[in-house]
């Protein structure tokens, strides 16, 4: 990646006596940053921000969000231009490439793609060492961390042709692995890849398809799948980004690094909020309920929060609810589950949330994950299955923010400093003498 930061003056830090002149630079779009690099060497001190609240950790060419607006733009595109015009592999192509592929380019990635959905036969013995009732997070990480156990072949991270190799294997095989691991939890016999069907209904089919009925794709739930793997398909630097960017940095093979997103995208802060969501309006249970948990989400006192509201980043709202609130109704209306009762305690509750003044007040609005729990249910996929349908669609911005990491020149292992409040430094006293 040839790095594209522009100077924009300097900024002055005196501390403890000590004057620093530090680097800003101004990006495409949002605040400029100012490096703070060598701020150490100059004055002697370390920065603090535990939860990354006012530090960029890298500069990206990929994914741009403006919070305050709900903007979100992949390689400059709006997501809701992508998710209403392009498919997920054209999304796909456009994240790792950066430009938008030509007819050409898209009918030769989307042929790749297709044609390197199967596993092994071996890797399926992986899946019979879990148990059957084990979380199918939990056999994501695991599984897809065993890639590296098979593919040798393509693990140099410096070889340009083995990083496009490996991306192409995730991209391709996660939909595989991810159906295994829900024919594993429910007992069912693997359904393989077909090649006449696209991303997102092969998918759909590797899931739903049984060897003694096969599983017809409706057009919705192909296009709704589709949607909500570009809804999901990167978010910059997010928690499992930074892991899969901190996991590589020390040069750890790509699906060593995938199979850490995975992990922490497991959290419920985080890629378990759509389960959390479901689950919460299932607790409610009644519109009249609703009044009750507004103010346990208010008291300070109760951990409650609620599911699906709120954003680190999103100070809006999160434009990707919007389409999937929309993509909620599609699916709804198409298995005639419109009369869902979880639907109306959703709109009820987001009603009188968006107009609650504690909601204002911190800029709380319903963030992706508060529609696609209903949506995801009424296409079939128990709530277990959530966070991995998130992981499938995730691992295309994991991979192109983990190969544009490895081709920064800037690029070094990274390594935070800390603030010690421990001990001070003290002699150590024999057992005997305690
Ligand atoms: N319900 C009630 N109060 C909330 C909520 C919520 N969902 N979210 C934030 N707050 C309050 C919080 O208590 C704090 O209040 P105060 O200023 O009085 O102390 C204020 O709003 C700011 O919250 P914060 O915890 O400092 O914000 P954060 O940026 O650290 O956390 C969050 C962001 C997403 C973790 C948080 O909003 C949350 O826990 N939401 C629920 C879980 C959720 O829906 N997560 C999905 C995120 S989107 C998908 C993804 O990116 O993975």
């Amino acid at each position: 990646m040839e790095n594209k930061v522009k100077p924009n003056g300097t900024a002055t830090f005196t501390v403890a006596g000590k004057t620093a002149e530090l680097p800003v630079y101004s990006g495409t779009h949002g605040p400029d940053v100012v490096d703070i690099a060598s701020l150490n060497k100059q004055t002697g001190h370390f920065t603090l921000d535990p939860g990354f609240t006012s530090t960029a950790s890298c500069e990206s060419q990929i994914t741009f969000i403006d919070g305050g607006k709900g903007t979100l733009l992949h390689r400059g595109y709006p997501i809701d231009q992508l998710a209403e015009q392009s498919d997920f592999l054209e999304v796909c192509y456009l994240l790792l490439n950066g430009e938008l592929p030509s007819q050409t380019e898209l009918a030769d990635y989307k042929h790749t793609i297709t044609h390197h959905t199967m596993i092994h036969t071996q890797f399926d013995r992986f899946f019979e060492g879990f148990r059957r009732d084990a979380h199918p997070m939990a056999i994501m990480t695991g599984a897809v961390g065993a890639l590296s156990a098979f593919y040798h072949d393509s693990l140099d991270i410096n070889d340009p042709q083995h990083r496009i190799i490996s991306a192409n294997r995730l991209i391709a095989k996660m939909p595989t692995i991810a159906a295994r691991a829900h024919k594993y939890s429910i007992g069912q016999p693997f359904i393989s890849p077909r090649n006449d069907l696209g991303y997102a209904a092969n998918f759909l089919r590797m899931c739903f398809a049984v060897p003694a009925e096969d599983y017809e794709v409706q057009d919705v739930m192909a296009r709704a799948m589709d949607r909500i793997f570009i809804l999901h398909a990167d978010h910059e630097q997010n928690a499992s980004t930074s892991t899969v960017r901190l996991a590589g940095s020390s040069g750890a093979n790509p699906f060593a690094c995938i199979a850490a997103g995975i992990a922490c995208l497991w959290g419920p802060s985080h890629g378990g909020a759509n389960e959390a969501a479901l689950t919460m309006l299932q607790e409610i249970g009644s519109v009249e309920r609703i009044p009750e948990y507004i103010a346990k989400a208010k008291d300070k006192d109760d951990p409650f929060r609620l599911m699906g509201f709120g954003h680190r980043v999103y100070k809006n709202y999160d434009p990707r609810a919007k389409v999937m609130q929309k993509t909620c109704h599609e699916v709804l209306d198409a298995v005639g589950a419109s009369n869902d009762p979880l639907l109306p305690i959703a709109i009820e509750l987001e009603k009188i949330a968006l107009e609650d003044e504690y909601f204002v007040k911190r800029n709380l609005y319903p963030n992706i994950d508060f529609y696609s729990g209903i949506t995801l249910k009424a296409m079939g996929f128990p709530t277990e299955m959530f966070t991995v349908l998130f992981a499938l669609a995730r691992t295309v911005g994991w991979v192109a923010q983990w190969q544009e990491m490895i081709e920064d020149p800037t690029q070094r292992i990274g390594r935070p400093r800390q603030i010690y409040t421990g001990a001070a430094n003290r002699d150590y006293v024999p057992v005997s003498k305690r």
